[in-house]
Order: C-alpha cells, then structure tokens, then sequence
C-alpha cells in the first residue's frame, strides 16, 4: 500500500504495510539513518523525531499514523530551536559515542521551541525518555543551557538588525 508522508518538508510516497513504524520508513526506505534504533519499544528515544513539532517515538509510530503529517527527523532539523541546539552540542563538545545524539538532540529541540528558558527541572522532565549508554547527562543538561543562550542571543541580534533597517 502506498502511503504518502512530508518529511522535512519534502513529500515521499512509500510502498509498505500501513502498521509498518515509522523508523524503518526512514531508515530502509528512505536512507534517513540519522535516526537510530536502540530498543524498538520507546524505552530509549534514540528514534525521536518530530511529528508537528512534538517529539515522538518513531519505534512504535506506526506508518498509517503519519500520512500527511509534519514530520522532521535530525536532517532536517532547522528550525531557530534546532539550530541552537546544535551549536550548543558543538561549541561544548556533548557527544561521546554520538549513538542517542540525534534523539537527543530531538528532544531538546522539541524543548526549547515549548519552552525557551527551561529550568533543570524542565530539562530532567523533558529529556527523561533519552538514555545515554555514555552517560552524557550532565553535558546535555549544560548543552540546553547554552543553547537557550544561543536562541536568546539570536533572537536579540535579530531584533537589533529588524530595527537598524528601519527606516
Ligand atoms: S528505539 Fe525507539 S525508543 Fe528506543
Ligand atoms: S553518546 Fe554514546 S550513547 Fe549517548
């Protein structure tokens, strides 16, 4: 059965079962392995992806789910929030293995765009479903930190550019 899907922004049609999980949509029929399996049943959210915006397992989404949905997996991950993030992830250097990172980086994304300034609390609550085998938890916390810096600095530089062109 055909099924037709808009992933980072592009439309797709793929052929498969409609109770096929998105994750192996993304991973063998469309190349998209920047998304990973870890435990193929949310337990561990190395597949998040965004599905409108919120963070989903792609493990356990089935295909006939999403047709015609917003989806956006870490390729297409550019929104202000996204961007942020994987600066912070850079300039602190969070990644060990890199294995939960696309998830990872998903989630926080997710985060951020709800929620611009979130406390340590916020983020434990918001990232609680990202397991690390490398136990990064403390640079991610400190990456969404630094990446709620980065999305205020961008969006203040923004504003001051918006009002130096005016007129
Ligand atoms: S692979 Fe989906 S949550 Fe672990
Ligand atoms: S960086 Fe290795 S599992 Fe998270």
């Amino acid at each position: 059965m055909t099924t037709q899907l808009i992933i980072n922004q592009q439309p797709h049609e793929v052929d498969a079962a409609p109770d096929t999980p998105l994750l192996w949509v993304l991973r063998d029929h469309l190349q998209l392995t920047g998304t990973k399996y870890g435990c193929g049943m949310a337990q561990c959210g190395a597949c998040t992806v965004h599905l409108n915006g919120t963070p989903v397992r792609a493990c356990v989404t089935p295909l006939q789910a999403v047709a015609g949905q917003a989806i956006t997996t870490i390729e297409g991950l550019d929104s202000a929030a996204g961007k942020a993030v994987q600066q912070a992830w850079e300039e602190l250097n969070v990644v060990q293995c890199g294995y939960c990172q696309s998830g990872q980086i998903m989630s926080a994304a997710a985060l951020l765009s709800s929620n611009p300034t979130p406390s340590d609390s916020d983020i434990d609550s918001a990232m609680n479903g990202n397991i690390c085998r490398c136990a990064t938890y403390v640079r991610i916390r400190r990456g969404i930190h630094q990446a709620a810096k980065n999305l205020a600095s961008e969006a203040s530089g923004k504003e001051t550019s918006d009002k130096g062109t005016v007129v």
